[in-house]
């Protein structure tokens, strides 16, 4: 059930309970992914904020406040928003996204990475080789895909409570709708792959611990996996193999250009949850695949544009039984996200469904959230309503804004969430991503 405001947490008697720090061992414990100690299980979930606000791509004052204040409150790791990695993905953004394609994209970013690092958090940035059909071209430009196949947004698929919401914020469903893409040609593909694998290695310049490449939602790499948006008869389509190319060749230029010692993980939704579409049998085998070839974690999701009721579950834990499939798939950690509840989160960790928990609306309505485990303030969290209205804002094009957290999306006021000044110390180690053969740079 969707959490009420301000719920407590209950004995089974009904008396109101105090949680104590030893009931999250699980949740409180570290992890470690090659080399790199995440100090607990806790992720914020990547999350378009649009606090770039122009368009084009910087980060800015809000920005790092606005990731400051979740790693002060406790995420032991932050991911980044997706960050658009190629100059065509920037040409289609959501509406307004972050970029990392050229060197001047990396100053900023490397701010970010180290604003994370100095409230004690590791730093994973999320890089996206486009959103596809999912699109949106500011210059009446068709977007690229793997297919001509036109978005179809049906209100049974929509989660709780966006009629609504929809009545008070009609341009979302304009938005929504997308623009009707052309196809991409193998060569257009193998040029995008490689200006983004170069991109990725801006990404390890600017200090980030890690990259996530993003391939759920609907988006570029989602609508290749799909058998309803890749209508390809060429190698990219067909067979479950070949529709998975696109992901597999992808992430395998960025493991070169990124190096083998460098976190490359994978998010990806865990079923489409469309009739034809991606089942969750060919997430476990994609899944797997990717692992053998080297991800260093899975990072779920689930559904699309056209299934949003799975995108944004109505349910706390909803995909955690799908998460559990995937731990039994793949030996590398699995994080699952939607699970606002700390009770939930613990028992799925100890429990072997999922590694780490990522959350990403609980985070704007409490970014303490992290904090107050580790206190035993559990009854003291703020409870995300799972209303939506953060997640209207942002497709109706505007900045998100939280109704139970009035400071979201305001962090830069408030001078808790400035970088503290650091004390005297050389930088003395910086990741480097490795050469690469003359003809595969970028500049
Ligand atoms: C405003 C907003 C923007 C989002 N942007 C991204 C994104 O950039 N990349 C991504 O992988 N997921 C994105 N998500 C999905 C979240 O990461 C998360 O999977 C989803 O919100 C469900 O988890 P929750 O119930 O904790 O919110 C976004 C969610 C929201 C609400
Ligand atoms: S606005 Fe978003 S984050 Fe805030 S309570 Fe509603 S769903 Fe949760």
């Amino acid at each position: 059930m969707a959490e009420k405001p301000g719920a407590k947490p209950r004995s089974r008697s009904g008396a109101k309970t105090r949680a104590k720090k030893d009931d999250f061992k699980n949740l409180l414990s570290p992890i470690e992914i090659k080399g790199v100690v995440i100090p607990n299980r806790i992720a914020l979930a990547p999350m378009n904020t649009l606090m770039s606000l122009d368009n084009r791509g910087y980060v800015n004052d809000q920005v790092l406040a606005y990731y400051a204040a979740r790693a002060k409150g406790g995420c032991g790791l932050i991911i980044t928003e997706c960050v658009l990695g190629t100059e065509l993905a920037s040409r289609f953004p959501y509406t307004s996204n972050l970029h990392c394609f050229n060197a001047s994209h990396m100053p900023g970013l490397a701010e970010l990475a180290e604003t994370i690092h100095a409230f004690g958090s590791v730093a994973f940035v999320q890089m996206s080789i486009g959103f596809g059909r999912q699109g949106h071209s500011h210059a009446g430009e068709r977007p690229p895909a793997p297919s001509v196949v036109p978005m179809m947004i049906s209100p049974e698929y929509m989660p709780r409570g966006f009629g609504k919401a929809l009545e008070k914020h009609p341009q979302m469903i304009e938005r929504a709708g997308g623009e009707l893409p052309y196809e991409m040609s193998v060569e257009e593909i193998r040029r995008e792959q490689d200006e983004f694998a170069n991109s990725c290695r801006f990404a390890v310049g600017a200090q980030f611990d890690g990259i996530e490449l993003h391939a759920p939602h609907g988006y570029l790499e989602h609508q290749f996996l799909s058998p309803l948006t890749n209508r390809r008869t060429d190698l990219y389509g067909g067979s479950l193999q070949n529709r998975m190319r696109f992901l597999v060749e992808t992430f395998l230029k960025v493991r070169e250009a990124v190096g083998p010692d460098f976190i490359l993980g994978v998010r990806m939704s865990a079923d489409e949850h469309l009739p034809g579409g991606f089942t969750h049998q060919e997430a476990l085998e994609t899944a797997r695949t990717l692992a053998a070839l080297g991800a260093d974690y899975i990072h779920l999701s689930d559904g699309s544009y056209e299934a949003l009721k799975y995108f944004f579950p109505d349910d706390d834990g909803a995909i955690l039984p799908e998460s559990a499939n995937f731990k039994k798939a793949v030996e590398v950690p699995v994080i699952c996200p939607s699970v606002h509840d700390p009770h939930t989160a613990e028992e799925a960790i100890s429990q072997g469904k999922c590694d780490i928990v990522s959350l990403g609306r609980q985070m704007f309505a409490d970014p303490e959230w992290g904090n107050k485990v580790a206190s035993g303030q559990v009854d003291k969290i703020r409870r995300c309503l799972r209303c939506n209205e953060c997640l209207m804002r942002t497709a109706a094009g505007l900045p998100v804004r939280c109704i139970q957290n009035p400071n979201t999306g305001r962090e830069r006021f408030m001078p808790e969430y400035w970088r503290p000044p650091i004390k005297a110390k050389p930088v003395t180690k910086m990741r480097i991503p490795p050469k690469l053969p003359e003809l595969r740079r970028f500049s």
